[in-house]
């Protein structure tokens, strides 16, 4: 039994925010964004477009692209850190507005290994025969949770939406590897939510994101290619059988630091972190949807997506095309 991606979609908000026009609002400027990041600009939400309608967008493609009706979806997960409210989930919010009206709809919260894990955890529930066609999305709005004074975040990341139609299928290559260690926390937190009642009389905390940028950087250079490594030894298969690793699109001297160590050239990272920066969970699957509609990934193809991101959580999935 394995898991096959039968449809992609993608969507991000209109309003482009250029690094030129960042260093309006911060102290900082185009030269030093592009070359610590890579990033030349990103999407950001207005009050229109959060992150359930981005979802939806997203989903509704995929399902086109898929062929398949959103009454046919058994399960629905949507990946995210900046759900639009506490509750409803936003996977409820995308059920209702695709006519999802028999799938189970939930929320993982895994930061930017979100779709990682909402694709692993699909897989699982196909793996022991409970479920067959589902829907996965990775979607954030992270613009909400930044700091717009604090130039060390606020560079990075966009806003943005990505999804797959996922089915089960009897051939297939699937390898799949998840880890989270919350001891490191402290190195990427939003504590931004009220903890307090009337016994503790605590004020509600309106905190921002925080990042120690040096140690996520080492953790993520270190975890990515030991996952990277686990799926391709679990599956027997030779690293250069790899097509493309497809990366949480984080930082463009990541991508660089772990090609070094994989030994594997830059051309089978593809990005797209100049367009839309860091869209945490939706990062993968944005980019998973551009390859896919660009007609670059063919049947048969292996390519590995790898996530990671607060928690701090990583993940990877070899998969056959
Ligand atoms: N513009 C101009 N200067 C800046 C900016 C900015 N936007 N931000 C920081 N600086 C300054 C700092 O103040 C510091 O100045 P100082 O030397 O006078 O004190 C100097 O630049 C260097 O700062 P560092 O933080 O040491 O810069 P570093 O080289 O580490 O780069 C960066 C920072 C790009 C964040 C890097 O650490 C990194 O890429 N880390 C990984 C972060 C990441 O990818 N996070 C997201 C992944 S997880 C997730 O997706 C949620």
């Amino acid at each position: 039994m394995t898991t096959k991606i039968i449809g992609t979609g993608s969507a991000v908000p209109e309003q482009v925010v250029t690094n030129d026009d960042l260093s309006k609002i911060v102290d900082t400027n185009d030269e030093w964004i592009r070359t610590r990041t890579g990033i030349r600009e990103r999407r950001i939400a207005s009050e229109e477009s959060g992150t359930s309608h981005l979802a939806t967008l997203a989903a509704a493609e995929a399902l086109k692209q898929a062929g398949v009706a959103a009454e046919d979806l058994d399960i629905i997960i949507l990946a995210t850190s900046t759900a639009d409210h506490c509750f409803p989930s936003g996977a409820c919010e995308v059920q209702a507005a695709i006519g999802a009206h028999r799938a189970v709809a939930f929320d993982i919260s895994a930061a930017c290994s979100g779709f990682v894990f909402a694709l692993n955890t699909v897989h699982s529930f196909f793996k022991a025969g409970i479920y067959q066609t589902g829907l996965i999305i990775g979607a954030d709005t992270l613009s909400k949770i930044i700091d717009w004074k604090d130039r060390s975040t606020c560079v990075l990341f966009g806003d943005g939406a990505g999804a797959a139609v996922v089915k089960a299928e009897e051939n297939g290559s699937f390898y799949m590897t998840l880890g989270s260690d919350g001891r490191k926390s402290s190195a990427l937190e939003c504590r931004s939510r009220t903890t307090g009642n009337f016994l503790t009389k605590t004020e509600p905390e309106l905190g921002y994101m925080t990042m120690d940028g040096q140690e996520v950087f080492k953790f993520a250079v270190k975890t990515v290619p030991e996952s990277i490594h686990t799926v391709l030894s679990e599956s027997n298969t030779p690293i250069d059988e790899i097509k493309y690793f497809i990366l949480h699109q984080a930082n463009y001297r990541i991508f660089e630091s772990i090609a070094k160590r994989l030994k594997v050239p830059m051309e089978k990272f593809p990005t797209n972190l100049e367009r839309f920066g860091n869209t945490s969970a939706a990062t993968v699957p944005i980019l998973l949807d551009e390859m896919n509609r660009e007609g670059k990934i063919e049947r048969g193809d292996k390519i590995i997506l790898a996530g990671f991101g607060a928690g701090l959580t990583w993940g990877a999935t070899l998969l056959e095309w």
